[in-house]
């Protein structure tokens, strides 16, 4: 090749750059004008429009044309217009390695919207659950205002997104959405504001839908900043919010509203880069009925009185935090002083109870902190749900979740509670990157879950949690299959909800994992300042579970011998299926009374002479779930011993849920018809789907209780969370499996 040539090629290409960055100008320029001129508004009429000064409420005029989005159709699909022109022609004009072109995300060949965005985008290589791209713009800050709407139970307001640029090619805004509606979007300029064209994609099942706003061609730079608004509302079946009405609550007077985000739910709630790889911090202003009380996963910044019978909260996290912890709950709500960080919330009518079960949770605080490091949240408080609160507990920061299952009157379950405040350390200070590596919030936080236990109560408690943890993580491995995906503890998401994948073993064998490496490396006292290291490396970040081997072996690679070190088979613990590649052995000297009874018991005939309440006087109860979880394990018991063991330990009494659930099982396992109405008034009652999915599914097996137990999930669904109803309706198969 000769020299001119060179100089001629490269001539060229700077002249077809300069071309076509003119070319989109005029694009720009003429989707924008067309977009201000289907907003104009006939000469002198007030006309309705979002802005940050107030949220109205209020309908528009008669005589007034709404401003809608030029781009928008009613069905919130884009439409052919130069705004949409604009993005694909921007995109395919793009030679080589600037922004990435387009995801496909059409399905429907009809949809002008999705032929136009056709393209072979590969996505935010980092986390296959988001549709945003935080490569391109990435959310550094998150101002709410909200109005919460009981009346057509729906959110309304705006988000103030302040992004920054990590690209320095032109580059959009995309955001996670779903079921959201987007009445304008605006650059905050100062005082000023600047309408940007904005495209809601289709609606892609659990992913939702992508939205993409038209960032000025100027904002380039990498590292420029710029702050969008977002005038939006939600949807009445927005999948992260649950609206109750007054009946469903426990004081029947008045509605409430609680958020469930993890994992990717927080779309559902506000359109945001829903990708625990994007980190933020929060402000809020929260708006409701006058004596409605606002909790936020963050720290109360006081209320005032608002327009007419209304009040506003508001709130500030400082800590960045990923989108799944986004948090809110409504309700008439009191609350108690249970620590000097601490105050316990609920309905007025559980209060007292919630105070006395959660009163350990300082000393657990301080347990946790002696373990992994200071508490950065300031205030560590703790809301109870109403009873169709999914989860035992959800981690939001500054206010822990929790089911009032809990609630047993003995302080037996609140290793749940021990649970919640590990992961200020492990998921909300350490963040998994994506859901793939979920293992390392959740194994991390079980194993920092039952130090705590094992400080506060002695290691054979440790150790005794541990081996019931491992029965559960049997359990699932034979209900999935020993090959399934979902039982490696790195599962691929590609095209799967990770409401699905959910289970037990990134708990069980992430713990496991941990455990494992306790021991190898010569217990505790080894290990545990390698935790505290890696909690100090990667706070305020987020990790895979390759980071962690990495930051294993270096931390461990002059202390320990190579071929100890080595020996650790970690393509086998991240990526074969089924049970943990190395057995583990647990001190079970807790265990043991439970096991001698259990065998009592399943080796007695019908001769139940011998026992007497006396045999479980000294069981803690959870020495009680032990042994009817070895009851469970062993095969079903008759209904003649099933009776006999109520009347003697009076199984059916107990206040505790976790007995009861276990209790309840064994029941139908055994095939005791009279129990059938219990089980089902228990998993209706108390939708926390640790219980209410195993006692539905047992239902459905057993031909005697199948068409009660879909009559009665069909007659209760509309009373449950959107991801207990989805996980139910596919364990009674009424929707296909993924
Ligand atoms: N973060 C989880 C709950 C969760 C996980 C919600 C994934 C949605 C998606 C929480 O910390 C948790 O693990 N809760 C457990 C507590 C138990 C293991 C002590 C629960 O709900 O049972
Ligand atoms: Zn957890």
């Amino acid at each position: 090749m000769q020299q001119g040539d060179a100089v001629y090629k490269t001539d060229g290409l700077v002249i077809s750059r300069l071309l076509s960055v003119l070319l989109i100008s005029i694009i720009y320029f003429l989707a924008c004008v067309f977009i201000s001129s289907a907003r104009q508004v006939p000469a002198g009429s007030q006309c309705y429009q979002p802005n940050r000064n107030g949220i109205s409420n209020q309908a528009p005029p008669p005589d007034c044309q709404v401003a809608q989005p030029a781009h928008m159709t009613a069905s919130g699909h884009a439409e052919g217009n130069p705004a949409a022109k604009y993005l694909t022609d921007l995109h395919s004009d793009d030679e080589g390695g600037s922004v990435a072109p387009w995801t496909n995300d059409s399905e429907g060949e009809d949809d002008m919207a999705n032929q136009e965005l056709t393209g072979n985008d590969a996505g935010f290589a980092d986390d296959c659950s988001t549709l945003s791209r935080p490569d391109w713009w990435s959310t550094k800050h998150i101002h709410f205002k909200l109005e919460v709407d009981f009346t057509n139970s729906v959110l309304k307001g705006f988000v103030e997104l302040t992004v920054v640029k990590q690209t320095s090619e032109d580059a959009n805004l995309v955001l996670d959405s779903r079921d959201i509606t987007v009445d304008r979007v605006t650059l905050l300029d100062g005082n000023h504001e600047q309408d940007l064209p904005f495209i809601m994609g289709k609606k892609a099942d659990f992913m939702g839908a992508r939205l993409e706003i038209v960032m000025p061609i100027k904002k380039a730079p990498a590292m420029d900043s710029a702050i969008v608004c977002v005038y939006y509302s939600t949807s009445p079946n927005s999948t992260g919010l649950v609206w109750l009405k007054p009946e469903q609550t426990a004081g029947r007077t008045d509605p409430y509203l609680y958020s469930h985000s993890e994992a990717i739910h927080a779309r559902s709630i506000f359109p945001c880069q829903d990708t625990p790889s994007v980190k933020a911090t929060y402000t809020a202003e929260v708006t409701v009925p006058e004596g409605l009380t606002v909790l936020m996963s963050a720290v109360g910044g006081g209320k005032e009185p608002s327009v007419a019978g209304q009040t506003t909260y508001r709130f500030k996290q400082k800590v960045p935090i990923p989108s799944y912890l986004v948090a809110i709950a409504v309700g008439k709500l009191d609350s108690r002083k249970i620590g000097p960080r601490s105050h316990v919330w609920s309905e007025p009518s559980l209060v007292d109870r919630a105070a006395f079960e959660f009163a350990e949770t300082e000393e657990m605080l301080a347990t946790a902190e002696s373990l992994a490091g200071p508490y950065v949240w300031g205030v560590y408080d703790i809301l109870v749900l109403p009873p169709s609160f999914p989860f035992g507990g959800m981690e939001n920061p500054c206010l822990t979740f929790l089911t009032p299952t809990l609630l047993a009157g003995d302080r037996s379950l609140a290793n749940v509670v021990a649970h919640e405040i590990a992961h200020s350390w492990t998921g909300n200070l350490v963040t998994n990157l994506n859901w793939e590596h979920f293992w390392l919030n959740e194994g991390f936080t079980t194993f920092l879950e039952r130090k705590i236990k094992g400080k506060m109560l002695g290691e054979e408690h440790r150790q005794f949690a541990a081996i019931e943890g491992l029965k559960g993580l049997q359990q699932e491995i034979m209900t999935r299959g020993v090959e399934h995906d979902f039982t490696k503890l790195i599962p691929n998401l590609k095209n799967a909800d990770p409401d699905d994948a959910f289970g037990t073993v990134p708990y069980e064998k992430g713990h496991s994992l941990l455990y494992y490496l306790e021991t190898l490396v010569g217990g505790a006292e080894k290990f545990n300042p390698c935790l505290k290291a890696w909690i100090e490396k990667y706070q305020y970040k987020t990790a895979t579970s390759f980071d962690f081997q990495k930051f294993f072996v270096d931390y461990f690679g002059k202390t320990l011998a190579p071929d100890v070190l080595n020996s650790v088979d970690w393509e086998a613990w991240f990526h074969k299926p089924g049970f943990p590649p190395v057995d583990l052995h647990y001190d079970e000297s807790l265990g043991k009374e439970c096991t001698a009874l259990r065998e009592r018991w399943t080796s007695c005939g019908s001769d139940y002479s011998k026992f007497s309440n006396k045999d479980v006087a000294e069981f803690s109860p959870a020495q009680k779930m032990e042994f009817l979880a070895q009851l469970l394990l062993e095969p079903p018991l008759s209904v003649e011993t099933l009776r006999a063991l109520d009347k003697i330990y009076d199984f059916s009494a107990t206040q505790n849920a976790e007995i009861k659930f276990r209790w309840l099982r064994l029941c139908i396992r055994g095939q005791w018809e009279d129990m059938i109405p219990q089980a089902l008034a228990f998993a209706v009652e108390y939708q926390r789907m640790k219980f209410c999915r195993p006692i539905f599914r047992d239902l459905y097996a057993w031909d005697k209780s199948k068409d009660i137990a879909v009559a009665t999930y069909k007659k209760y669904q509309h009373t449950m969370a959107f991801i207990t109803a989805n996980q139910l309706a596919k364990d009674l198969n009424l929707v296909e499996k993924a």
